[in-house]
């Protein structure tokens, strides 16, 4: 699968995001190494607190499927600049996914790539009790 088409595909996912609070729609679309694309959009709801970004639900779809290795993910809004995935979603995505390509890519056609280790230098792994 190309960088274009996993785009391609998380623009297509974000018309179906569910985000009449912040009216900020986010389409994600994360491919498995085994070449699968779990695609996400945000997910708000009338209590703010509640809303889900578009990275963790895609990457919730994919690990309900059984599928925890990562290749690459794209994210799109519609703003003119690529917006990164927010601290809690790279958390979350450095969970599964320590060696993660991130497209991300504006309205403008302006395509950021970048890694998930670059967004996420220095992450919280495990905890002794
Ligand atoms: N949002 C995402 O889906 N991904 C991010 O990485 C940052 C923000 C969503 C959450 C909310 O529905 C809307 O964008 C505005 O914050």
């Amino acid at each position: 699968m190309s960088d274009d088409e996993l785009v391609r595909l998380a623009r297509a996912a974000k018309e179906r995001a569910y985000a009449p609070y912040s009216g900020f729609p986010v389409g994600a679309a994360l491919l498995s190494r085994d070449g699968r694309v779990f695609t996400g959009v945000n997910v708000e709801n009338a209590s703010y607190g509640l809303s889900v970004c578009a990275e963790r639900n895609a990457m919730a779809r994919a690990v309900a499927e059984g599928v925890r290795d990562f290749a690459a993910l794209a994210v799109v809004t519609n703003s003119t600049e690529p917006t990164m995935p927010c601290g809690v979603c790279r958390q979350v995505l450095w969970e599964f996914a320590h060696d993660l390509r991130v497209l991300v890519e504006g309205s403008s056609g302006e395509r950021v790539e970048t890694t998930i280790a670059e967004l996420f230098p220095q992450p919280f792994t495990s905890f002794e009790v």
